[in-house]
């Protein structure tokens, strides 16, 4: 799956990266550069920092010191243009209190983007969720696989340019987890979306990225 991407342009370069939280330092990251259509994992023990890191390159979180640059401008949180670039699913996923179509196309709906109702439903279809029999359901008439997936739909109808995982398949069975995969890939095979997964999973990282990152006390090393 892994493809060549070393001639893609860059799309994240990061310089002299700090996070810190209540000033303790929990993510330092001197340089790392992230090219257009790769596939990238991120692995590390718990409290390594790679929910930080993802959250950052999210620009849903500023680091404290350092510069991030995104084709080749420093960006930050407050820009629209580059949010809406990149999605993040985040590690404990939020549905709104609402249908599982209303929650496909929140995303569209606040971005004022047209959100006809087969769009929801073919990214539904893309998770493995019958759209028949999804579409109506409540948020709490899901399992924790299910509600996983719909998460998952609510940004892949943004045909995202960067797709950030964070754990995607933690806890959820074998077929969710096989529906989230495939999905994950078709986002890249479909919009040459980049994407950036964190996970445990390495026998699934290493057949599927270009290069795995890993952390250590908020530090990378490449493997
Ligand atoms: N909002 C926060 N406030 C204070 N400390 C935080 C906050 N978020 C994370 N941390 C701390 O930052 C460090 C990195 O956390 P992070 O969630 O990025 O790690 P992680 O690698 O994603 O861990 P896990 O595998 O458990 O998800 C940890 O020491 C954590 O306790
Ligand atoms: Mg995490």
């Amino acid at each position: 799956m892994a493809q060549d991407t070393s001639k893609e342009p860059l799309l994240y370069r990061l310089e002299d990266i700090i996070q810190k939280y209540g000033g303790r330092a929990v993510l330092g990251i001197d340089s790392l550069a992230i090219a257009s259509k790769s596939i990238i994992g991120l692995v590390g023990h718990n409290g390594s920092g790679k929910s930080t890191l993802l959250r950052i390159l999210a620009f849903l979180e500023a680091p404290a010191q350092g510069k991030v640059f995104f084709q080749g401008k420093a960006c930050c949180t407050r820009q629209d243009w580059v949010r809406r670039k990149v999605t993040l699913l985040p590690q404990e996923p939020y549905l709104l209190k609402r249908s599982v179509e209303a929650n496909v196309a929140y995303g569209l709906r606040v971005r004022g983007e047209d959100n006809r109702p087969d769009k929801a439903r073919e990214v539904l279809d893309m998770v493995g969720l019958c759209p028949e029999d999804f579409v109506r359901r409540s948020w709490h008439e899901l399992s924790g696989g299910e509600a996983q997936r719909v998460a998952l739909a609510a940004r892949l109808i943004l045909k995202p340019q960067v797709l950030l995982l964070d754990e995607p398949t933690t806890s959820l069975d074998a077929e969710s987890t096989r529906r989230i995969k495939e999905a994950s890939l078709a986002a890249r095979t479909h919009w040459d979306t980049t994407l950036v997964v964190a996970s445990h999973d390495m026998a699934w990282l290493e057949s599927i990225c270009d290069k795995i990152l890993t952390l250590e006390g908020g530090r990378l090393t490449i493997s």
